[in-house]
Formats: structure tokens, sequence, C-alpha cells
């Protein structure tokens, strides 16, 4: 019941809905750099010609989709209500916060099975050139959605995702689930918000991170469940990390009468934002490289280099990829 009433809450408050839509455009673009050769030319003909073949182009339409009245049903799409209590309890469970009508780890798992036919369709040359609606539409959740199950507060029901939760940043009366959403990467970008149409220095510079393996976690472990063949499992577990993050940090700070921009607390989140979007857009590529590859080995999809600084030592990235 709990779980129902913060779903209701939250579909009134349209306002902070999803990272920032061009923080999904940007994810999308950062996707695109570890995509194959194959899997753009497919992605082409599944998406239509109006995006150029750009998956991160097409990011952002699930949020304008979502508050028209024909794509209201997908507005739940886009999180999931965890029924937990940060920062003293964190825990998400499929049956118990997976809304009626969907959540993002569904939406996510139904739209991968739905592209599976339509990666064939075009391989058989069925589907060309995004004549298939259900295809495209497919592709453009299913790359918004990655995107969002991996910031914190779309994978949290307290005070429905934040966006009951009151703050101020940069002098500015808003929400924490805004905060999250754009405020934060925005500053940490040193900008007031992100192109639309290509990849931003800032995001091409978590691109070589991503590369270089660079990152608080070793990129190879962001990648432990990525299986076109159990997509619901593993977007629980995208899911579940980002719940994580809202008992480690979202919520673990006292923020009445601070600032947020200058209290400390968006430094201290600028290094989980970025690794949040980087995973976002390195899982997408790797589970849509999959997807295309559909079994076959393709030997590696991108270049990664494993860091042997690390003290860590994660696994080869050729064990990752092939
Ligand atoms: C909050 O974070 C601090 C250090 O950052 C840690 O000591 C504390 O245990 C955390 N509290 C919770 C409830 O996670
Ligand atoms: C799966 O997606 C289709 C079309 O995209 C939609 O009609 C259906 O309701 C979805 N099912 C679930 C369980 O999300
Ligand atoms: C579009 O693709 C979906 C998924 O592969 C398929 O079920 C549907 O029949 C296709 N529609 C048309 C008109 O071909
Ligand atoms: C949060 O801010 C909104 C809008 O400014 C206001 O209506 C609401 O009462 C505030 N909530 C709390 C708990 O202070
Ligand atoms: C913050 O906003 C208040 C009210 O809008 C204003 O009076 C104050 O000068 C602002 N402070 C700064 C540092 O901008
Ligand atoms: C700020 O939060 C602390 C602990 O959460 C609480 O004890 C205190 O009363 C709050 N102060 C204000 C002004 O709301």
């Amino acid at each position: 019941m709990l779980c129902r009433i913060l779903s209701v809450s939250s579909l009134l408050l349209t306002a902070a809905t999803a990272w920032n839509t061009d923080v999904h455009n940007q994810i999308g673009f950062m996707a695109e750099t570890f995509l194959t050769p194959s899997t753009t030319s497919v992605l082409q003909h599944v998406l239509g010609p109006q995006y150029s073949g750009s998956i991160g182009r097409a990011a952002d339409w699930a949020d304008a989709y979502a508050h028209t009245a024909e794509g209201s049903f997908s507005y739940q799409w886009h999180w999931i209500d965890s029924a937990d209590e940060p920062p003293t309890s964190c825990n998400l469970c499929y049956d118990r916060d997976c809304s009626k009508g969907g959540c993002v780890v569904s939406a996510i798992a139904n739209q991968t099975e739905i592209l599976r036919d339509c990666i064939a369709d075009v391989k058989h040359g069925i589907l060309t050139d995004g004549s298939n609606i259900t295809c495209s539409y497919a592709l453009k959740w299913l790359t918004h959605f990655v995107g969002d199950v991996s910031q914190p507060l779309h994978a949290s029901g307290t005070a429905a995702g934040g966006n009951l939760f009151n703050v101020t940043f940069n002098n500015i009366s808003t929400e924490l689930h805004a905060v999250w959403d754009g405020y934060i990467i925005y500053r940490d970008a040193g900008l007031s918000q992100f192109s639309h149409q290509s990849i931003s220095p800032f995001m091409s510079s978590l691109v070589s991170r991503i590369k270089a393996d660079d990152f608080s976690q070793p990129t190879a472990e962001w990648l432990a469940c990525i299986d076109p063949a159990t997509p619901r499992k593993c977007a629980l577990s995208w899911a579940r990390e980002s719940n994580r993050w809202t008992c480690d940090y979202v919520y673990n700070q006292t923020y009445n009468d601070t600032d947020l921009a200058t209290s400390g607390y968006a430094e201290g989140a600028y290094p989980i934002v970025e690794l949040q979007i980087s995973k976002a857009a390195l899982r997408l590529a790797t589970l849509l490289n999959r997807l295309v590859a559909s079994g076959c080995k393709t030997g590696h999809e991108v270049v990664l280099q494993t860091n042997h600084n690390r003290q860590d030592s994660p696994k080869e990235a050729d064990d990752v990829f092939t």
C-alpha cells in the first residue's frame, strides 16, 4: 500500500522525473562510443531516419512521451519505489516494489525482449528505416530506462523519490530529486545544461576514464550482470546498486539549514554521479552489442584497458567482453 501511495504522489509531481533530458542524451552519446559497427547499423534501422542513427538523440523521447495522454501509461516505468528507510535500511524487492502497471525494472526487461525480436527482423530484412513503431519505441525506452535506473532516487520510494524532500541548492529552493537529476552534474561540469545534439567534453572525459578503468569501482565489475537472456535479473541488480547509494550517501547527511551546493554535499556527490552515469552508458552499450551479437562470439566489442595500478586487481577486460 505504501508503495502505491508513494507512486501516486510521484505521479503528481511531474517536474522532476528523470535525469534531466539533456543528461539522458549525453548518456546515449557516451554509449554510442562503445557500440560495434554492426550494432550501430542494426540500431539505425530500428530507430528510423529522423535520429540519424543516434541513440543519444533519441534518449530523451521517453520523457516527452510519458507526458502525453497517449503515453501516460509509461510514466511509472521511469522508476521503482522501494519501501525501505534510508539511511537506516536500504533494500529493493521486485515483488514488493514493482508496482502493478510496471516499473523501471520490468520495463527494461520487457523492452529488451521486444528489441530482441526487432533486431532479428532487421537481420532478416523485414524491418528497415524505423518502419515498426513498437521497435523504435523499445529502443528509445531501453536507452532511457538504463539511464534512469542508475539515478539513485529512481530506485528509492522515500519521499516519492526525493520529490517531497525540500532542500536548498545554490540559493534555490528545490527538492532532492531535482538535485540528483541535474543540479549536481551541472555544477560538476561547470555549466547550466548539456547539448541535446552531441557529446559534451565533460562526458567525453568520462568515456576516457571508462576506457582507462579510472573509477572507484573497476569497470569490469559494472558488467557483472549484462545478459540479454536475463534482463529483469540484471536490471534489478542495477536498481539495487542505485538504491544502495540512498543509504550510503543521498540521505546520510544533514541538509537542513545548509545549501547543498556549498556545504560539501555536492562535491561529495560528484564521484557518485559520474560513476552512475558512466555505468549506465557502458551497460547500455554492452547490452545492445550483446543483443545484436545474439550469442555469436565477435571478439572485442570495445577497447577497454585494465588499470594495473589498482590495488583490487579487477578481472581482465578480455574475459568480460568475449
Ligand atoms: C553515513 O556515512 C558515514 C561516513 O560517511 C558513516 O560513518 C555512517 O556509518 C553512515 N551512516 C549510515 C547510516 O550509513
Ligand atoms: C511491454 O511493452 C508493451 C509495448 O511496448 C506494452 O504494451 C506492455 O504493456 C508492456 N508490458 C509490461 C509488463 O510492461
Ligand atoms: C513489430 O515488431 C514487433 C516485435 O518484433 C512484432 O511483434 C510486430 O508484429 C511488428 N509489427 C509489424 C507491423 O510488423
Ligand atoms: C516543500 O516545498 C513545497 C513548495 O515550495 C511546499 O509546498 C511544501 O509544503 C514543502 N514541504 C515541506 C515538508 O516543507
Ligand atoms: C539568496 O536568496 C535570497 C532570497 O532570494 C537573497 O536575499 C540572497 O541575497 C541570496 N543570497 C545569495 C548569496 O545569492
Ligand atoms: C535539522 O535536522 C536535525 C537532525 O535531522 C534536527 O535535529 C534539527 O531540528 C533540524 N533543524 C531544523 C531547523 O529543522
